[in-house]
């Protein structure tokens, strides 16, 4: 819709009408004014699915039937996101069919902690993949006139306390790891709404931040759609107006007559009712041009659903190449753990799907080996009710004992991990550990599945287990998926988006997790998941990027080269096993010697490349030059350093099959000084330190008292007092004239 049409709209709406559309009229809907041509905008949850409500409940059991596709934990886990587009893509459709304009998603908060207990929705510990993850999906979503919201904005990290805490970030760690990926997926995808968070950040609330809200996002970003709350997020609607924020949900008790009051009181400019309706109007517009869709098919949804499981499936351990099983093997194959037969495949929340398939594990096996025998036995229960531990682990431990091999399915229950609170630790039940002891002692063939929505800690209790599968949680085709990688269907190509270190403990976050009360200190800065590990070399379980496959792959001919547009990686990736298979290359870039605290290596480049058994495939990687800047606290903006940079390209970040160094011409950096500055700033300014020179010498020589040289020792011992400070401290008087000029030469 033109711009005239949608302000001709406006035009005709009363001051009464127009707040009437900075709410919602029901839990998923906005309020439409059909005299003026403007229609009701239906939405739901997401981001993996339909979450269609029945009927208009907190509870997000009673939803209608759809395609329950792999959460972010694990569509993240393919690196690739060629799938994200084609999961929104399908998302689209499948909101075509049932009537909704707006899927709430997705979710690209860092996983600052393992322990939040929305893990299982969000990508990735690293921005970079959080953000074409996200781009990626809002793209294919998109791409069928159905719009995203893109969530939660900002820095919302962990669910202690969601609707309280602030999140007290420094500026650097704000911009370079909180706000990097929504940037990327705002600027390249144009999501139709964004979502505000509930928190706070550095003591405002997201929903009335109006830095957040107007000053970056819209001034500095350039966003063009809506921004909406999260449910329940605003806390003074007047306040969340006039700092930015268009649509309040679900619908508050007081309406829309608190904003027409405080426009009436002049307390709330009419202008920004004005801007917040006209992006209403706008969005409704959207909504409108969305071609509805008869019926999609629900296998090819399925299917899609199995495809992007599969790939998402990370190897961790493969001893003796114990994977894959032979299919057509008359094997003796023990199924233990419940979690074979009742799948663990989404986390609880507004995120959950109700399923319209659901396959599998114990069902899939059985299927995918016909001339196998296999048993099973659940081992324990999932919901831990009374049970007899005792006799469910001898029934398991009398299946593993004949048999060929011991799958062994364990993970986290929906009781240890949800929307709505955090996780306490990040162990998987003791129970489960003792009855994985009893099975291996009784069959060394043991392979462990585990189903978890976040990293769970595997060191001191896997360490005799010859294989191990992270499913994550894999949505409705995830019992196929698995039973694909089993038995080699699949080659596994997942690689981890989070480290798993080798105790909770080692988390940079552990000590401010979740904070004091409702404050939480990001005090680890930048230093998140891999940045913190590897920087100071810290022994993990498995490292960010890792995965094994069932081949193996050489990097060839690897070579690096820089111009001014950015870093240029190629190489021939090697297929050196008997499996084609899919290999994901990594480039991390660093810098050497750079003027602040950098992580040693950060992931800027990668690609998921299928190779044939044997054959080589070419891959050619790019890394912007705007890719390397860092958030300068002082010049409060992105700018890329003169450096030389240290370029890695691996299969994660600790397998590192070749470094080049290159160097780059930086910005200038030339901050704004003043009488306020440090005399370390001065000295280091490309124009002040000179500067600031020559005129030490020139004072010097029309003094009869002595003058420090600028390299003495006592300028360097006093590099952090202010410039005014030590020119009191050391009774030197600049003449005006002087100070002025040298303020002129040095800030122009
Ligand atoms: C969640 C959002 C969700 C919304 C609507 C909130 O509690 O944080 O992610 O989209 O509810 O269900």
């Amino acid at each position: 819709m033109s711009n005239t049409t949608t302000e001709a709209k406006l035009a005709s709406l009363s001051l009464e009408q127009k707040a009437s559309l900075l709410t919602g009229l029901a839990w998923f809907s906005t309020v439409g004014i059909p005299e003026a041509g403007i229609s009701q905008v239906e939405m739901s949850d997401g981001p993996h699915g339909i979450r269609l409500q029945q009927a208009e409940s907190l509870d997000p059991t009673g939803a209608f039937p759809a395609t329950c596709f792999p959460p972010a934990v694990a569509l993240g886990s393919t690196w690739d996101p060629t799938f994200a587009v084609r999961v929104g893509e399908a998302l689209g459709d499948e909101c075509r069919k049932e009537g909704i304009d707006l899927l709430l998603g997705p979710g690209i908060n860092i996983k600052r902690s393992p322990l939040c207990g929305r893990n299982f929705e969000y990508f990735s510990e690293d921005p970079y993949i959080s953000g074409l993850f996200g781009a990626a999906w809002v793209t294919g979503i998109q791409s069928k006139g159905v719009g995203a919201s893109l969530k939660h904005f900002a820095v919302n990290n962990q669910e202690t306390l969601r609707m309280t805490t602030s999140a007290n970030v420094d500026d650097r760690t704000l911009h370079e790891i909180y706000l990097r990926a929504f940037a990327h997926v705002i600027k390249t995808a144009k999501p139709a709404t964004v979502m505000c968070s509930y928190n706070r950040i550095n003591g405002i609330y997201a929903s009335q931040n109006e830095w957040l809200l107007t000053t970056l996002l819209r001034d500095k970003w350039g966003y063009e759609g809506l921004v909406v709350s999260d449910w329940g997020a605003v806390v003074d609607h007047v306040a969340s107006v006039a700092s930015g924020l268009d649509l309040e949900m679900p619908p508050s008790m007081n309406g829309p007559q608190l904003i027409v009051d405080a426009v009436k009181a002049g307390k709330l400019a009419e202008e920004a009712v004005n801007r917040s309706a006209l992006r209403a109007i706008a969005l409704a517009a959207m909504a409108d041009k969305i071609e509805p869709l008869e019926s999609y098919d629900i296998d090819a949804h399925h299917n899609l659903a199995r495809e992007v499981a599969g790939r998402a499936i990370v190897l961790l351990k493969n001893e003796g190449g114990l994977l894959p099983l032979d299919p057509a093997a008359s094997q003796k194959i023990a199924v233990v753990g419940e979690f074979a037969r009742t799948a663990r495949y989404q986390g609880d929340g507004s995120s959950r799907v109700t399923p319209n398939k659901l396959d599998n594990a114990l069902d899939s096996i059985i299927a995918a080996a016909p001339n196998a025998t296999v048993s099973f036995a659940p081992g324990f229960t999932i919901d831990r009710s009374e049970a007899d531990l005792v006799a469910l682990s001898a029934e398991a431990v009398a299946i593993a004992k004949d048999a060929d091999v011991v799958l062994a399915f364990l993970g986290l229950s929906a009781l240890d991990e949800s929307e709505g609170f955090d996780r306490e630790h990040a162990d998987i039940q003791p129970e489960q550990i003792a009855l994985l002891q009893e099975l291996l002692a009784v069959n060394k063939n043991v392979v462990l599945i585990l189903s978890n929505g976040a990293m769970v800690v595997l060191d001191g209790w896997t360490d005799n287990v010859p294989a191990i599968l992270e499913t994550w949680l894999l949505g409705q085709a995830g019992g196929s998926a698995t039973a694909d990688v089993l038995f080699g269907h699949v080659n596994p190509s997942g690689r981890l988006t989070e480290t798993i270190p080798l105790r909770l403990e080692d988390t940079p976050s552990f000590l401010n997790f979740p904070g004091d009360y409702d404050e939480c200190r990001y005090g680890e800065g930048i230093f998140v998941g891999y940045r913190y590990y590897d920087t100071i070399d810290k022994k993990v379980s498995y490292p960010f990027g890792f995965g094994l496959s069932y081949t193996t792959f050489a990097y060839e001919n690897v070579a690096v080269s820089a111009d001014a547009s950015g870093i240029s990686v190629s190489l021939d990736v090697r297929n050196t096993g008997s499996r084609d298979g899919h290999e994901v290359v990594q480039v991390y870039v660093g810098g050497v010697g750079s003027r602040i605290p950098r992580a040693k290596k950060e992931l800027r480049a990668f690609q998921s490349v299928a190779v044939k058994a044997g054959a080589s495939t070419h891959v050619t990687l790019f890394v912007p030059r705007e890719d390397l800047a860092y958030f300068d606290p002082i010049l409060k903006d992105w700018t890329v350093e003169d450096l030389t940079y240290r370029v890695y390209v691996g299969a994660s970040v600790a397998d590192v099959r070749a470094t080049a160094d290159v160097a780059i011409a930086g910005d200038s950096f030339a901050p704004n000084l003043s009488m306020m500055s440090t005399m370390g700033e001065w000295f280091s300014h490309p124009k002040g330190g000179p500067a600031i020179g020559a005129l030490l010498t020139k004072l010097q020589s029309n003094s009869a008292r002595e003058i420090p040289a600028p390299d003495s020792i006592v300028f360097k011992m006093m590099a952090g007092f202010r410039f005014e400070q030590m020119m009191s401290f050391m009774k030197i008087e600049i003449p005006q004239e002087d100070l002025d000029a040298l303020l002129v030469e040095t800030n122009n």
